[in-house]
């Protein structure tokens, strides 16, 4: 079997009284596109930001290829090769979505003032590098028409797709989506669905991805995990899943007056 590309044991987080992620524990395998999905509040942003080391989990272990990466920080796991999207578009606004791109492509290779002055050779050739793929991605995205356009400007669908752009100018092997559909248009939609499949199939990019709209996910993933109440409720096609008495509950248990 192969070796998981992500592996999660028994991750908790408390806050406070609160007890948001209760002991998840889940493999992700190389290759794949797996989708967590659950009701609002189920614990799935906070596990990703657990993943991610944006929050400190209270307990358990992440591993990515095997490798326990637990509590390290987000920059030194995207140097590992993870890279995690946003609920919200996280662009930086006053940037162009071309400078957006570039900054998300020079970032990765921890380029500095001191490497500029002892190789600028190297440098320039890189930034050349940079600029071509930046440009390669919003022609891959339908975005050349708002290549100078700030990005703070752009429509909501346009953010969440210059957004999986970052996603294209990284080396990441693993990325974690958090909503990519969230906000966007249902043509949009299927874009934003072909894109992350063509990057699945085309360049081997593995995703985790949270997502309300269960069609969506039904369309990308073989295997969806479904958390409630901070817990692993169940796993497995989204086919199983949808006639899972337990997960029919879990989103409407409780809460249909009627
Ligand atoms: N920084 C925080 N401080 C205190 N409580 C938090 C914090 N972040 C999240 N929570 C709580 O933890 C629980 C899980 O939140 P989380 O954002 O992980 O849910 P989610 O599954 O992503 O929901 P949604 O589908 O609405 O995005 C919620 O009850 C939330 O109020
Ligand atoms: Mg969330």
């Amino acid at each position: 079997m192969t070796e998981a590309i992500l592996r999660v044991e028994g991750l908790t987080k408390h806050y406070g009284g609160l007890q948001a992620v209760r002991g998840v524990s889940f493999d992700v395998a190389p290759g794949t596109i797996t989708g967590l999905i659950g009701p609002n509040g189920a614990g799935k942003t906070t596990t990703f930001n657990m993943i991610a080391g944006a929050q400190k989990p209270t307990a358990g272990k992440v591993y990515l290829s095997g490798r326990d990466v637990t509590g390290l920080q987000t920059n030194q796991l995207y140097h590992q090769g993870l890279l995690r999207t946003f609920q919200l578009s996280h662009e930086y606004g006053k940037l162009s979505s071309l400078e957006n791109l570039m900054v998300a492509g020079a970032n990765q290779t921890g380029e500095n003032i001191f490497m500029n002055w002892i190789a600028s050779g190297r440098v320039k050739q890189r930034e050349q590098q940079v600029l071509e793929k930046a440009h390669d991605t919003l022609e891959f995205l339908g975005l050349t028409h708002v290549t100078n356009e700030l990005a703070g400007r752009l429509s909501g669908g346009q953010k969440k797709l210059l957004e999986l752009g970052r996603t294209m100018m990284s080396d990441a092997r693993l990325i974690l989506l958090d909503e990519p559909g969230a906000g966007v248009n249902p043509t949009l939609m299927l874009k934003v669905a072909d894109m992350i499949r063509k990057l699945n199939e085309e360049r081997g990019y593995t995703f985790c991805i949270i997502e309300h709209d269960m069609d969506l996910i039904a369309s990308l993933c073989k295997e969806t995990i479904v958390l409630a109440e901070g817990q692993v409720l169940t796993k497995g096609t989204m086919e199983a899943i949808r006639q899972d008495e337990r997960v029919i509950d879990a989103y409407f248990g409780g809460d249909v007056v009627e």
